[in-house]
C-alpha cells in the first residue's frame, strides 16, 4: 500500500491514536521548537495540523502533505489561523521556487517519506541560503542495544503504518548537502533529536 493510501486510512484516528505522546511529550516539544521562528515557515508533512497553534503570529505558514484525508484535518485547524495556506504534494517534489522560505520544518515526518534524502535535497533548495531547517525526528540510536532493537522491529512498523524506526537522519541531512548547525537529544536517549541545519 502507497503512503497516500496508509495516512489517507490512519487520518480518521490519527490524533487520537497520537493522545498519549501528545500529552507526555510532543506538545511541549511542539511549543519549544515553534516559539522562535518568524517569517515564511514551510512545515512539510504537516499531517493534522497539530504544529499550527504554536506558530507564532509573526510566521506566514506555508504547509503541505501529501495525504489529502490529513490535510482535511488540517485545513479545519487553519479556519482561525488566517496566516497558514496549505497544498497537497509530494516532498521529494516540491512545487516551489528555490530560496523562497525562511525556516523550513519537519515534526516526525522523515520517518515515512520513501526517498528522505530526495525531501531533504528539496527542503534544501526551497530554503533561503540564510534560512534553516529544522527536523525534530525520531531515528536509529548510535547506542548498540536500541540500534539493534529498531533494526528488528523495522520491518514491522514498516508494514503495519509505513514509518521507519531506523532512519539514520543526521547522515541522511548530510548527504543531502544540508550544513549541520546543532543536533539536540530530545528523548528516549538519542532516539528522538532536533537536528538544525542551514543550506
Ligand atoms: C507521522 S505523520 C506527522 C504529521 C505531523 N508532522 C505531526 O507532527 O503530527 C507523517 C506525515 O508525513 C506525510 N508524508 C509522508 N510521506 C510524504 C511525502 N512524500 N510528501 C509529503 N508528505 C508526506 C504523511 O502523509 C503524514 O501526514
Amino acid at each position: 500500500m502507497s503512503i497516500i493510501s496508509k495516512y489517507n486510512r490512519f487520518s480518521y484516528v490519527y490524533d487520537l491514536m497520537e493522545i498519549p505522546i501528545e500529552f507526555l511529550w510532543y506538545r511541549k516539544w511542539r511549543k519549544k521548537m515553534f516559539s522562535g521562528l518568524s517569517g515564511r515557515v514551510l512545515e512539510v508533512g504537516i499531517g493534522t495540523g497539530k504544529n499550527i497553534r504554536y506558530y507564532p503570529k509573526s510566521c506566514e505558514v506555508v504547509g503541505m502533505d501529501i495525504s489529502n484525508k490529513m490535510l482535511s484535518y488540517a485545513k479545519k485547524r487553519s479556519r482561525k489561523n488566517k496566516k497558514v495556506s496549505l497544498f497537497q504534494m509530494d516532498a521529494e517534489n516540491l512545487g516551489f521556487k528555490d530560496g523562497r522560505f525562511d525556516y523550513v520544518v519537519t515534526t516526525f515526518v522523515l520517518c515515512s517519506i520513501p526517498r528522505p534524502v530526495i525531501a531533504l535535497e528539496e527542503m534544501k533548495r526551497v530554503c533561503k541560503p540564510e534560512g534553516i531547517v529544522i527536523n525534530l525526528e525520531h531515528m536509529k540510536s548510535e547506542i548498540g542495544i536500541i540500534a539493534f532493537m529498531e533494526n528488528l522491529f523495522n520491518p514491522i512498523t514498516t508494514a503495519l503504518t509505513g514509518v521507519n524506526i531506523n532512519r539514520e537522519t543526521v547522515e541522511n541531512v548530510k548527504k543531502a548537502g544540508l550544513n549541520i548547525i546543532d543536533v539536540k537529544n530530545v528523548a528516549l536517549w538519542d532516539v528522538f533529536r532536533m537536528i538544525r541545519s542551514k543550506p
